[in-house]
Protein backbone atom coordinates (compact mmCIF):
# COMPACT_ATOMS: atom_id res chain seq x y z
CA UNK A 1 0.00 0.00 0.00
CA UNK A 2 2.91 2.42 1.28
CA UNK A 3 5.28 1.12 -2.10
CA UNK A 4 2.33 2.62 -4.71
CA UNK A 5 1.45 5.65 -2.96
CA UNK A 6 5.09 6.09 -3.26
CA UNK A 7 5.43 5.07 -6.59
CA UNK A 8 2.33 6.75 -7.27
CA UNK A 9 3.02 10.40 -6.17
CA UNK A 10 6.76 9.75 -7.69
CA UNK A 11 5.19 9.19 -10.73
CA UNK A 12 2.82 12.56 -10.58
CA UNK A 13 6.01 14.67 -9.60
CA UNK A 14 7.71 13.18 -12.56
CA UNK A 15 5.01 13.80 -15.10
CA UNK A 16 4.49 17.06 -13.24
CA UNK A 17 8.02 18.45 -14.26
CA UNK A 18 7.86 16.81 -17.87
CA UNK A 19 4.57 18.74 -18.12
CA UNK A 20 6.13 22.07 -16.54
CA UNK A 21 9.12 21.49 -19.27
CA UNK A 22 6.92 21.18 -22.03
CA UNK A 23 4.44 24.20 -21.27
CA UNK A 24 7.75 26.26 -20.88
CA UNK A 25 9.25 25.29 -23.82
CA UNK A 26 5.61 25.89 -25.84
CA UNK A 27 5.88 29.40 -24.27
CA UNK A 28 9.33 29.86 -25.49
CA UNK A 29 8.29 28.52 -28.87
CA UNK A 30 5.61 30.92 -28.83
CA UNK A 31 7.22 34.12 -27.38
CA UNK A 32 10.15 33.67 -30.60
CA UNK A 33 7.32 32.97 -33.10
CA UNK A 34 5.30 36.28 -31.88
CA UNK A 35 8.62 38.35 -31.85
CA UNK A 36 9.35 37.13 -35.95
CA UNK A 37 5.50 37.98 -36.01
CA UNK A 38 5.51 41.45 -34.27
CA UNK A 39 8.76 42.33 -35.90
CA UNK A 40 7.92 41.33 -39.46
CA UNK A 41 5.10 44.37 -39.23
CA UNK A 42 8.35 47.06 -39.45
CA UNK A 43 8.60 45.69 -43.13
CA UNK A 44 7.06 46.47 -46.40
CA UNK A 45 6.08 42.55 -47.31
CA UNK A 46 5.16 40.96 -43.56
CA UNK A 47 3.87 37.87 -44.61
CA UNK A 48 6.94 36.75 -46.85
CA UNK A 49 8.76 38.04 -43.87
CA UNK A 50 6.64 36.00 -41.42
CA UNK A 51 6.94 33.12 -43.96
CA UNK A 52 10.74 33.40 -44.28
CA UNK A 53 11.79 33.76 -40.74
CA UNK A 54 9.58 31.54 -38.64
CA UNK A 55 11.57 28.60 -39.12
CA UNK A 56 14.47 30.76 -37.61
CA UNK A 57 12.47 31.92 -34.55
CA UNK A 58 14.53 29.25 -32.06
CA UNK A 59 17.67 31.17 -33.34
CA UNK A 60 16.43 34.61 -33.48
CA UNK A 61 14.88 34.50 -29.86
CA UNK A 62 14.07 37.90 -28.95
CA UNK A 63 16.66 39.61 -30.49
CA UNK A 64 16.25 42.58 -33.01
CA UNK A 65 19.93 42.53 -34.01
CA UNK A 66 19.56 38.44 -34.85
CA UNK A 67 16.17 39.07 -36.71
CA UNK A 68 17.89 41.42 -39.11
CA UNK A 69 20.99 39.49 -39.03
CA UNK A 70 18.63 36.20 -40.32
CA UNK A 71 16.71 38.47 -42.96
CA UNK A 72 20.55 39.04 -44.87
CA UNK A 73 21.33 35.07 -44.77
CA UNK A 74 18.07 34.28 -45.79
CA UNK A 75 18.11 37.28 -48.44
CA UNK A 76 21.68 36.03 -49.24
CA UNK A 77 20.69 32.25 -49.94
CA UNK A 78 17.80 33.32 -52.09
CA UNK A 79 20.04 35.59 -54.16
CA UNK A 80 22.49 32.85 -54.52
CA UNK A 81 19.85 29.78 -55.39
CA UNK A 82 18.56 33.13 -58.32
CA UNK A 83 21.56 33.47 -59.13
CA UNK A 84 22.78 30.09 -59.90
CA UNK A 85 19.12 29.70 -61.88
CA UNK A 86 20.03 32.54 -64.09
CA UNK A 87 23.39 30.92 -65.13
CA UNK A 88 22.05 28.28 -65.97
CA UNK A 89 18.91 29.63 -67.99
CA UNK A 90 21.20 32.14 -70.18
CA UNK A 91 22.55 28.89 -71.33
CA UNK A 92 19.47 27.82 -72.84
CA UNK A 93 17.93 29.22 -76.33
CA UNK A 94 17.33 32.90 -75.60
CA UNK A 95 16.79 35.59 -78.04
CA UNK A 96 19.97 38.05 -78.33
CA UNK A 97 17.95 40.05 -76.18
CA UNK A 98 17.29 38.10 -73.45
CA UNK A 99 20.92 36.56 -73.68
CA UNK A 100 21.98 40.34 -72.95
CA UNK A 101 19.50 41.20 -70.25
CA UNK A 102 19.90 37.80 -68.87
CA UNK A 103 23.89 38.80 -68.86
CA UNK A 104 23.57 42.20 -66.95
CA UNK A 105 21.25 40.71 -64.82
CA UNK A 106 23.46 37.87 -63.67
CA UNK A 107 26.02 40.83 -63.16
CA UNK A 108 23.92 43.12 -61.30
CA UNK A 109 23.39 39.95 -58.99
CA UNK A 110 26.69 39.63 -58.37
CA UNK A 111 27.12 43.04 -57.01
CA UNK A 112 24.21 42.34 -55.06
CA UNK A 113 25.67 39.24 -53.21
CA UNK A 114 28.51 40.94 -52.58
CA UNK A 115 26.85 43.78 -51.13
CA UNK A 116 25.14 41.23 -48.52
CA UNK A 117 28.18 39.40 -47.79
CA UNK A 118 29.61 42.39 -46.87
CA UNK A 119 26.72 43.07 -44.96
CA UNK A 120 26.65 40.23 -43.36
CA UNK A 121 30.68 41.14 -42.48
CA UNK A 122 29.54 44.54 -41.27
CA UNK A 123 26.28 42.48 -39.03
CA UNK A 124 29.50 40.51 -36.89
CA UNK A 125 31.12 42.96 -36.36
CA UNK A 126 28.60 45.46 -35.29
CA UNK A 127 29.23 44.66 -31.34
CA UNK A 128 32.48 46.89 -31.37
CA UNK A 129 33.01 50.39 -31.09
CA UNK A 130 32.53 52.31 -34.84
CA UNK A 131 28.97 50.68 -34.42
CA UNK A 132 27.45 54.06 -36.49
CA UNK A 133 29.76 53.22 -39.47
CA UNK A 134 28.69 49.71 -39.59
CA UNK A 135 25.21 50.17 -39.74
CA UNK A 136 25.70 53.10 -41.85
CA UNK A 137 27.60 50.93 -44.37
CA UNK A 138 24.89 48.38 -43.82
CA UNK A 139 22.19 50.27 -44.78
CA UNK A 140 24.15 51.45 -47.89
CA UNK A 141 25.12 48.52 -49.13
CA UNK A 142 21.63 47.10 -48.76
CA UNK A 143 19.94 50.09 -50.62
CA UNK A 144 22.68 49.43 -53.55
CA UNK A 145 21.50 45.47 -53.70
CA UNK A 146 17.48 46.43 -53.75
CA UNK A 147 18.47 48.92 -56.92
CA UNK A 148 20.62 46.34 -58.66
CA UNK A 149 17.62 44.16 -58.77
CA UNK A 150 15.28 46.33 -59.87
CA UNK A 151 17.94 47.57 -62.55
CA UNK A 152 17.55 43.67 -63.03
CA UNK A 153 14.06 43.49 -63.43
CA UNK A 154 13.42 46.60 -65.59
CA UNK A 155 15.57 45.17 -67.88
CA UNK A 156 12.89 41.92 -68.34
CA UNK A 157 9.98 44.46 -68.59
CA UNK A 158 10.56 45.19 -72.02
CA UNK A 159 7.92 44.20 -74.33
CA UNK A 160 10.17 43.03 -76.74
CA UNK A 161 10.99 39.98 -74.16
CA UNK A 162 9.74 35.97 -73.96
CA UNK A 163 6.59 35.60 -71.75
CA UNK A 164 7.86 33.00 -70.18
CA UNK A 165 11.45 33.40 -69.66
CA UNK A 166 10.34 36.95 -68.12
CA UNK A 167 7.96 35.74 -66.04
CA UNK A 168 9.86 34.00 -64.45
CA UNK A 169 12.98 35.90 -64.21
CA UNK A 170 10.41 38.45 -62.91
CA UNK A 171 9.28 36.46 -60.59
CA UNK A 172 12.94 35.48 -58.71
CA UNK A 173 14.18 38.75 -58.87
CA UNK A 174 10.66 40.09 -57.14
CA UNK A 175 11.23 38.17 -54.29
CA UNK A 176 15.28 38.72 -53.78
CA UNK A 177 14.43 42.13 -53.82
CA UNK A 178 11.23 42.17 -51.26
CA UNK A 179 13.42 39.82 -48.98
CA UNK A 180 16.13 42.34 -49.42
CA UNK A 181 13.64 45.58 -48.88
CA UNK A 182 12.50 43.43 -45.65
CA UNK A 183 15.96 42.96 -44.35
CA UNK A 184 16.79 46.64 -44.96
CA UNK A 185 13.50 47.54 -42.97
CA UNK A 186 14.56 45.20 -39.96
CA UNK A 187 18.15 47.14 -39.80
CA UNK A 188 16.60 50.43 -39.74
CA UNK A 189 13.99 49.24 -37.17
CA UNK A 190 17.04 47.84 -35.16
CA UNK A 191 19.47 51.01 -35.92
CA UNK A 192 16.46 53.09 -34.57
CA UNK A 193 16.32 51.34 -31.38
CA UNK A 194 19.71 51.15 -31.14
CA UNK A 195 19.79 54.80 -30.46
C1 LIG B 1 23.78 33.55 -40.52
O1 LIG B 1 24.59 32.69 -41.29
C2 LIG B 1 25.82 32.36 -40.66
C3 LIG B 1 26.67 31.59 -41.68
O2 LIG B 1 25.95 30.56 -42.28
C4 LIG B 1 25.53 31.55 -39.40
O3 LIG B 1 26.72 31.22 -38.77
C5 LIG B 1 24.69 32.41 -38.48
O4 LIG B 1 24.31 31.66 -37.34
C6 LIG B 1 23.43 32.89 -39.18
N1 LIG B 1 22.77 33.83 -38.28
C7 LIG B 1 21.45 33.95 -38.20
C8 LIG B 1 20.94 34.91 -37.17
O5 LIG B 1 20.67 33.35 -38.92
Amino acid sequence: MGETYRFNRHHFLTSLLIITAMLKSVHTITTNTEFVKSSCTFTTYPRLCFTSLSTQASLIQTSPKLMAHAALNITLASAKATSAMMVRLSSSRLNPREAAAMRDCVEELADTLDELRKSIGEMCRLSTSNYEVYMSDMQTWVSAALTDENTCTEGFDRDEMNGKTKVLVRGKILVVAHLTSNALALINHFASIHG
